[in-house]
């Protein structure tokens, strides 16, 4: 199988009137062999820019490409040897199942023999051997998608590039759909790059996600890691749902003192020795806090916040409790079945907080930091 590795590669567009628009800047990663790569980012940070330019539909300003140790800059999508699913299917209306699955092999000339044990074995491990002769009005969401995933695994491309091959379908079904995503990539052993903005399907089917911003990549990491240990800020309040508890914090000798909108004499202050011990010497003055909402319980802890109860929501197996943590609100995650006291503090475990350099949003490490869920 194909290894996919991008170094440095950069994309400007040509906007109206003459304005160039930066889409990608030095791009780098690896998709290794056999692996599974979600590119994770909000709308317009250049995921699909990024899987056009693999995919040969888009020309890369700089950098190089390489699939399968090949540089690949110079040659067409069709000498690829690879494959690619879209968000809209693109099946034709007109076309059954099977035609619309055999559709690129029909091209290329494969012997019709060959074509047909292709056809009957990606139905049977698509599930749709049942629907081959009906038309694609005739389908399901999930059918379709799988029509078009058909489509690629005929092609017997070891490479399969997609983009937000689920968003059209409902919840449910979308579900069922990452789980035999996630099967039949590791049964094949095909490389995978996957574009979503969806960060459940990225952390749930990939062994490593490449987050993206405005043109450049935050973290590469698999999901245990970046949920773990976001590299900033921002990764942080992206991974995960609720998202992590983020407080602005000022240091104060062993103290952090909660940044906020109140006077002096109401200031939140959190005995933190223990959280700062072992962190370099030069730490911002500045810094955030961040804890997830599972990593809160109600009552003291290793690092013990002030808190007062106010509301309370059930979420099936969890409930959310929000708490009023001086003038900023904080959630916190317990079981339902759980019944604990209001009382008036939160407590954490010092390795399951998180602090970053509020000025550049970089995560900052020490060795009690290291594996914060641990
Ligand atoms: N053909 C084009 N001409 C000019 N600008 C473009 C073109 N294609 C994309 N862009 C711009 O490049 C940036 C990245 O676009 P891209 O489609 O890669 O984003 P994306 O991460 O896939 O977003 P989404 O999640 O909305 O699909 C955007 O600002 C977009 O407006
Ligand atoms: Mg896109």
């Amino acid at each position: 199988m194909p290894e996919v590795v991008l170094e440095q590669i950069s994309k400007t567009y040509q906007g109206a009137r003459g304005v160039r628009h930066q889409a990608l800047t030095g791009i780098d990663f690896t998709v290794p062999s056999g692996e599974f790569a979600a590119l994770l980012g909000p709308s317009g940070c250049g995921k699909s820019t990024t899987l056009r330019i693999v995919a040969g539909l888009e020309r890369a300003d700089g950098g190089d490409l390489r699939i399968g140790g090949r540089s690949v800059t110079r040659v067409p999508a069709a000498e690829r040897g690879l494959a690619m699913v879209f968000q809209n299917y693109a099946l034709f209306p007109h076309l059954s199942v099977a035609e619309n699955i055999l559709f690129g092999l029909r091209s290329r000339r494969v012997p019709r023999a060959e074509r047909n044990a292709r056809l009957a074995e990606a139905a049977r491990q698509l599930r749709l051997t049942e629907q081959l002769d009906r038309r694609p009005a005739q389908l399901s969401g999930g059918q379709r998608q799988r029509v078009a995933l058909g489509r690629a695994l005929v092609s017997g491309a070891e490479l399969v590039l997609m983009d937000e091959p689920l968003s059209n379908l409902d919840a449910r079904l979308r579900a069922d759909m990452r789980t035999e995503l996630r099967e039949l990539q590791q049964r094949l052993g095909l490389t995978v790059l996957y574009v979503t903005h969806d960060q459940v399907e990225a952390m749930t089917m990939a062994d490593r996600v490449i987050v993206m911003r405005e043109g450049g990549i935050d973290q590469i990491a698999a999901p245990e890691e970046l949920y773990a240990r976001p590299a900033s800020v921002r990764v942080a309040s992206f991974i995960g749902s609720p998202p992590m508890n983020l407080l602005d914090v000022r240091r104060d000798g062993t103290w952090l003192v909660l940044d906020g909108a109140e006077g002096d004499g109401d200031r939140v202050r959190i005995e933190a020795a223990g959280l700062l011990k072992g962190l370099p010497d030069e730490l911002p003055e500045e810094l955030v806090l961040g804890v997830r909402p599972e990593d809160l319980v109600p009552g003291p802890g290793e690092l013990t916040l002030p808190a007062v109860r106010i509301r309370d929501e059930l979420l099936g197996a969890d409930r959310l409790i929000a708490f009023r943590v001086g003038t900023r609100t904080v959630q916190v995650r317990v079981r339902a079945d759980e019944h604990r006291p209001g009382g008036d503090r939160l407590g954490a475990r010092h390795t399951a907080c998180h602090l970053f350099d509020r000025r550049t949003g970089a995560r900052l490490d020490a060795r009690r930091l290291v594996g914060a869920t641990g």
